[in-house]
Parts: C-alpha cells; sequence; structure tokens
C-alpha cells in the first residue's frame, strides 16, 4: 500500500512537472485552483455550523438550526467568554401604535423556508453557504462583503468617484445630533436587476464617524443580489463594518459578529410575498436601537422578532452613538456598453407615481438621546442621478414623515 501510494505520488510530481514544463502557468494555474478549492472549504467549514436539524426551503435554500451557542460569532476571539443576552434590557416606544389594524397592510410577511418547517428554541436558523455562494465572489475573503466606495454620502460628493462605482442611491437622512437607533416600516418589493453582479436594496444605515476610513455603520434592509445569493429573491439582510468596508464586518452572518438569539427568522433568507404594481402592498418595519445599558446595538424584524445584538467593541464611534441616519435604496450601475442599465430601485417606478406603484418608507423615526423614538427633525434627501432614480418627502397623520423612492434605472432621461 505504501509502496503504491509512494509510487502514485512521484508520478503526480513528475506529471507536474511535466505540466510545468511544457505549460508555465497551467501548471501554476492548476496548483492556484487546487489551493483555491481548499481555501473554499476551509471557509465552508468555519461558516456552516454542526445543524441540530435542517430544513429545505421551497426558494432552494437549505436552513440548519444550529445551536445557539454555536453560531458564527462565537469565533471572534473578544467574544470567547461572552454571555449571551437573550433579550435586550430596554426597549424604545414608538410613536404609533404598530398594532393598530387600520392601515390595511395587515397581512403578514414571513419567510419562505417557514413552509417546510421551524427551528426549535435554543438554536438559530441559519441560510447555508452553498459552495457556489462563494465562487461567485470575486475572492473567498471577498465573499459577504461589500465592495468599498459605496457609502452614500450626501452634499459633498466626489462625481467622478460616484461615477466610478455605479453605486447610486435615493435617500433620505438626518444628522447634526446623537442618534441611538432608528426605524422604518419599509415596503417590500423584488426589483429586476440586469447583470448578475448589480444588487437593489432598500434599507437603513445607522452610521457613525466622518466618513473616512474608519465609518462605522450598521445596515438592515432587503436587497436583492444574484452574486451573493444565486438568485433574483427578496431577501432580509443585516451589514456591518467598523473601517468603511474595508477588512471588518459582513452581510448577514458571515463572518463573526452579531450575535442572534431568535429562532425563527434567517438572515439572508428569502421574504414573502412581496408586492405587486396596483395590487397588494407588503411592508415590514425595522427597527435598530443601542441598549442604554450594555451598550449593544439590536435590531428587530416586523413587530414580533427580536433578532439579536451587535455587541458594542465591534464598533469605534458607534460604541457611543451614530451620527448619522439613512433610509433608502441603493442599487449598482454596471454600465454596460456605455449605458445605464435597467436595474430597478424600489418597484422600479418613481416617486410620482404614489402608493402602489412607488415604494415608500413610511413612520420614519430616530432614537434620541432619551431613548424614545421621535419624528425626525429636518429630513434631507440625496440621489446621485434623480433621472434614474428619485426619491420624495411628505408626512400625514397616518404615515407620520415618510418617502416615495426609486426608478427604473435605464430611460429616455438617464441614457
Ligand atoms: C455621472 O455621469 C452622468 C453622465 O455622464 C452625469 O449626467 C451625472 O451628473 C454624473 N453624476 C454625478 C453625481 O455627477
Ligand atoms: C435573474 O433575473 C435576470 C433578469 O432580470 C435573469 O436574466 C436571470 O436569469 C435571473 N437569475 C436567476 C438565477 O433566476
Amino acid at each position: 500500500m505504501a509502496h503504491f501510494s509512494n509510487g502514485l505520488r512521484s508520478w503526480v510530481l513528475f506529471l507536474g512537472c511535466f505540466l510545468v514544463l511544457i505549460s508555465p502557468s497551467l501548471g501554476s494555474r492548476l496548483a492556484a485552483s487546487s489551493r483555491n478549492k481548499l481555501e473554499v472549504q476551509k471557509h465552508l467549514k468555519r461558516l456552516n455550523k454542526p445543524p441540530v436539524k435542517t430544513i429545505q426551503s421551497p426558494d432552494g435554500d437549505i436552513i440548519d438550526c444550529v445551536h445557539i451557542s454555536h453560531q458564527p460569532a462565537f469565533d471572534h476571539p473578544f467574544l470567547k467568554d461572552h454571555k449571551i443576552q437573550m433579550r435586550p434590557n430596554y426597549h424604545p416606544e414608538g410613536l404609533y401604535d404598530e398594532n393598530k389594524v387600520s392601515d390595511g397592510h395587515k397581512e403578514r410577511i414571513a419567510q419562505l423556508w417557514h413552509m417546510n418547517g421551524r427551528c426549535a428554541e435554543g438554536t438559530i436558523p441559519v441560510r447555508r453557504t452553498k459552495k457556489d455562494d462563494v465562487l461567485r465572489a470575486s475572492s473567498v475573503k471577498r465573499y459577504g462583503k461589500k465592495k468599498r466606495r459605496s457609502i452614500p454620502k450626501p452634499r459633498s460628493v466626489d462625481p467622478d468617484l460616484i461615477n466610478q462605482s455605479g453605486h447610486q442611491h435615493a435617500i433620505a437622512y438626518v444628522e447634526g445630533d446623537k442618534y441611538y437607533g432608528a426605524k422604518a416600516t419599509i415596503n417590500v418589493w423584488e426589483p429586476k436587476i440586469q447583470q448578475p453582479n448589480e444588487f437593489s436594496l432598500s434599507q437603513i444605515w445607522i452610521l457613525g464617524g466622518s466618513f473616512g476610513e474608519d465609518l462605522n455603520s450598521i445596515e438592515a434592509g432587503w436587497q436583492v443580489s444574484p452574486d451573493l445569493y444565486g438568485d433574483n429573491n427578496t431577501r432580509l439582510f443585516t451589514y456591518w463594518t467598523s473601517d468603511a468596508y474595508q477588512a471588518t464586518g459582513c452581510y448577514n452572518l458571515l463572518c463573526s459578529g452579531f450575535i442572534q438569539v431568535n429562532s425563527e427568522i434567517a438572515m439572508g433568507a428569502s421574504i414573502s410575498p412581496v408586492s405587486a404594481y396596483r395590487n397588494s402592498q407588503y411592508d415590514v418595519s425595522i427597527l435598530v436601537w443601542k441598549d442604554p445599558k450594555e451598550g449593544h446595538w439590536w435590531m428587530q424584524f416586523g413587530n414580533d422578532y427580536v433578532l439579536g445584538y451587535w455587541p458594542s467593541f465591534l464598533f469605534s464611534y458607534l460604541a457611543d452613538s451614530a451620527s448619522m441616519i439613512e433610509w433608502g435604496g441603493e442599487v449598482v450601475n454596471s454600465g454596460v456598453d456605455g449605458h445605464h442599465t435597467s436595474t430597478q430601485m424600489g418597484s422600479g417606478h418613481f416617486p410620482e407615481e404614489g402608493f402602489a406603484k412607488s415604494s415608500y418608507f413610511r413612520k420614519i423615526q430616530v432614537v434620541d438621546s432619551s431613548n424614545n423614538l421621535k419624528a425626525p427633525k429636518e429630513v434631507g434627501t440625496f440621489t446621485e442621478q434623480s433621472n434614474c432614480y428619485d426619491v420624495q418627502t411628505g408626512s400625514n397623520e397616518d404615515w407620520g414623515h415618510y418617502f416615495y423612492y426609486g426608478g427604473p434605472g435605464r430611460n429616455q432621461n438617464c441614457p
């Protein structure tokens, strides 16, 4: 046996040298690809923790119910001895009675995988990362991370930079105060994406610091991202970074950081149903707030699901408070053949069209220094090219502060 494997090894070695001799580039490419394969496997092993139970979702996802103390967060060296907080010490009260059955959006939004099962208490549902998910990323290292230069920075934009990166936004924002959280009820759609390397998302940004290399950001909302998920489904997502998307942070649970306590909602899983043009409308509220006692940033999805928290130590500026809150949409326009792509933001329709046609954020609120939710003062708006994607704010009694946003991308006025 030993003889055989030795023989095999020399044969492989011989073949390897031979390949290098006849084609140095092929030889190194083979070496690189097997190294890459190993790297991918190691990464998958890191991300996919051994499940207690596995649920096959109708959309092709595999949802692993992972013991709460085995989740990816606890790979973080600073979290080795962390005691999980199962619930926040404090929950900010809103201006609106969320259980009021008057606004006609009462149908429940849920996640598609619920059709085929649930995870037990004491476990958390984790969307399993597949080999193809990692292979679609530009590198194993970049999998689950946002590209740099995608930060929506109102007013002081460098136009060249924006047009270079292709990231486009239509947002409302507040700044000039200390913020301890934000909330909004977000209309849910399934925008069309023209190129697989583009995405379209709608989210809240909780930002700390100047817009330099040390920007802190916590983000949550819904997104369609073929590159990240391999399909065009609308998915719940979160993101965090403490260095402007460079080395720290990731989407969902794709790195250690966020600590999930909820057994019902999976980060990165599909949301269903979605709204249809001139038809049924669905929306979901998202709340992110800072626990005044422990300093962790908590997140709630809908009225019922407290998902978990980002420990305060992950951040520098946000360890204290946020300096800016943004709400709205972001897309990537990859600009094929010198044209804007037809990737949609929101519903793919401009704000002028209004309810059931254009996408909205309603009841936008911030958490102030006394830890109460309140209506934002002086909401600004920002968009790079309003002919491609636009935003319009308003307020009324039912919806509080709201805005419509989005657009079709390429059109007559956005060539
Ligand atoms: C980006 O380029 C387009 C087309 O050249 C231009 O119309 C637009 O104003 C530029 N964006 C910004 C923010 O300057
Ligand atoms: C996603 O949508 C695009 C068109 O919008 C389509 O070309 C592509 O095949 C879809 N991808 C998947 C995985 O369904």
